[in-house]
């Protein structure tokens, strides 16, 4: 075998993990790290290892090899060179790539020594994450997550060939910029040049990928990174890829066909099968069965809407929920005891709700710490639809998507707790749709953009912007696999008129239009296209298709919860003269 893409312009004339049977008797030179050294009554073995896995090495008793070999340790850089030869009847190990074979060392050269790591080079240690973050370099050679490295490369190799090979052109913007409009806080950078001025790092490339439609760029995408500064969580860190994507001259229904072929293509990088077309749930649908944007649909439990039967009720708190919300339950498909009620109720308070109350069937009667208020008619039709023997059902009630939202966080928990995840089922993929344009924002008393100020209210709709704007409806939509948003997008706004009506809504007016998005709404003056687009968040795809639980994983240098970087100390102090020069001082 000559030299294979991994070794070629390496010193190596092959990676360990790549020598196989017919490379008996091959002269082979090996450069890499020693994984482990073994002493076997004369003969020392050591197992070599580079990114291409691992091969064992011989040396000859009393050989030059035989004398380095003896000194050598784990993780230490060595050369070796050698012949290659079949392993002994019965020494073959079929667990490994190489296991049949085996180099016999003519030289062994130290190229340099290593302290003994913090831990072991192996894969499913147990050892605290934040020890892997700190030594990074050592978790990195881990196969696991060498593993997830690669994984990534070629999801992103994939994407960038598909996209390629569909007429994209991909195309950079900038990272020192202005604000954008994405929602989470902005990471600013100060610069010399212009004291007292602030670039903002992008939270996406959205208003820059807006103005290349405009430049006739019909068909981009980028392997962009975003930075936001918000509360991280598992599947969330300060800056993330995006498989970013905009088009022109394009409905919704041409965004999805293209994300779904697409994602067949990244799926098979893992020989992953996925089926499209995705399924489809309207928002609405989605909030009133699942409690949730981005249901996790591989176990039911679905939130059944109660209200009408208790349209009469006596029950105080379910009456004055009728009107103003509505009366949500769900049933869990087992008895639960008191103390996991208990649990349950603390659980949907720590979320805001009023509590929970309870219903079961026991002898044939409706229990609950409520019947005594209960008419006959509400206990019949909960004992006829909704309870059997064996389960329990939970109902919250109050103002209807904070109700819904609570018992969809409960759902989850439930699954989790109880298991019912069937993970046998694979990637529950669905495309969420029908977005509201608008939200209201309690805290400020104002109405808010779901997705971003851009995106474009539905012909049908948008004429309740200003008199009932919680009708109008967008054209944007989310792509949700087994309960993890993976990505979104909309078709965007290009009407100045319908533009500036929404911004009346937000309360943005003209004069703060022009001051942050003026660059924007210039461009749309010189001949805008219909468009739109999409971003996929690549970490947490790559997440998903590699089977890991955390972005982390997928992340060759990823923050902590806190959003540091336990290798590099950042973000850190800087020099007084450093913030001088930048015109700062620390309050
Ligand atoms: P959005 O804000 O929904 O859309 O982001 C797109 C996708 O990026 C991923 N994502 C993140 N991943 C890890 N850490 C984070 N902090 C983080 N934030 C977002 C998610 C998300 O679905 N400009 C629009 C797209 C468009 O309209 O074309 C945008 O950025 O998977």
């Amino acid at each position: 075998m000559g030299k294979t893409p991994f070794s070629r312009f390496l010193r190596k004339t092959h990676g360990c993990g790549e020598l196989r049977a017919e490379d008996e008797g091959t002269d082979v030179i090996l450069y890499g790290w020693v994984d482990s050294r073994r002493d076997h009554g004369g003969l020392i073995f050591i197992d070599l290892r580079d990114r291409s896995g691992i091969v064992q090495v011989v040396s000859e008793p009393k050989s030059d090899a035989f004398s380095v070999m003896e000194k050598i340790r784990p993780e230490w850089v060595v050369k070796v060179a050698g012949k290659v030869r079949m392993r002994p009847i019965g020494t073959e190990n079929p667990k490994m790539s190489t296991g049949e074979v085996e180099v016999l060392a003519t030289e062994v050269q130290v190229l340099r020594e290593a302290k003994t790591p913090p831990f072991k080079i192996e894969d499913n240690i147990e050892i605290d994450e934040r020890l892997r973050l700190k030594y990074r370099y050592l978790d990195l050679r881990r196969k696991e997550m060498l593993k997830n490295i690669i994984l990534r490369h070629k999801v992103t190799l994939e994407s960038r060939k598909f996209l390629s090979e569909n007429g994209f052109l991909e195309i950079e913007t900038p990272y020192l910029t202005k604000s954008t409009p994405e929602g989470a806080r902005d990471f600013l950078v100060p610069c010399r040049l212009n004291p007292g001025r602030f670039y903002a790092l992008p939270q996406s490339p959205q208003l820059f990928k807006q103005i290349l439609m405009v430049s006739g760029v019909e068909k981009y995408f980028q392997i962009a990174r975003c930075f936001r500064d918000e509360d991280l969580r598992a599947d969330r860190q300060p800056e993330h890829t995006q498989i970013d994507i905009e088009m022109s001259f394009v409905e919704e229904e041409d965004i999805f066909s293209l994300v779904e072929a697409l994602f067949e293509k990244l799926f098979e990088v893992a020989n992953l099968k996925i089926s499209s077309p995705f399924m489809r749930l309207s928002y609405e649908e989605a909030m009133m069965r699942y409690g949730s944007d981005k249901p996790d649909i591989r176990f039911e439990l679905e939130i059944n809407n109660l209200t009408n039967i208790f349209r009469e009720t006596k029950i105080e708190v379910f009456r004055k929920a009728v009107d103003n919300g509505g009366i949500y339950g769900i049933i869990v498909p087992q008895r639960l005891s008191r103390k996991e009620i208990d649990e349950m109720n603390e659980f949907v308070k720590s979320k805001g709700a009023a509590g929970l109350a309870w219903f079961i069937l026991e002898s044939g009667e409706v229990k609950s710490p409520l019947t005594k208020y209960a008419s006959s008619k509400e206990l019949k039709v909960l004992k006829e639809k909704y309870l059997d023997d064996e389960s329990t059902l939970l109902v919250s009630s109050g103002g209807k998507y904070h109700t819904l939202q609570v018992l969809g966080e409960l759902r989850n928990f439930i699954a989790k707790k109880y298991q019912l995840i069937n993970d046998s089922q694979g990637f529950k993929i669905l495309w969420v749709t029908d977005f509201p344009l608008l939200e209201w924002d309690d805290e400020e008393s104002r109405w808010k953009a779901k997705h971003h100020p851009f995106t474009r209210p539905t012909d049908e709709t948008v004429d309740y912007l200003e008199k009932d704007p919680e009708k109008v409806k967008a054209h944007a939509y989310d792509i949700v696999i087994n309960g993890v948003e993976i990505g979104g997008g909309s078709l965007r706004i290009f009407d100045p008129v319908t533009q500036t009506r929404v911004f009346k809504v937000l309360g943005i007016d003209e004069q703060e239009a022009m001051k942050k998005f003026g660059f924007l709404l210039e461009a749309f003056e010189y001949g805008v296209p219909p468009h739109g687009g999409i971003a996929i968040g690549l970490d947490r795809l790559a997440m998903l298709i590699a089977g890991r639980l955390t972005i982390r994983d997928v992340i060759a240098f990823p923050k902590t919860q806190s959003g540091t970087c336990l290798l590099t100390g950042a973000p850190d102090e800087v020099d007084l003269k450093q913030l001088k020069e930048l015109g700062i001082r620390i309050d």
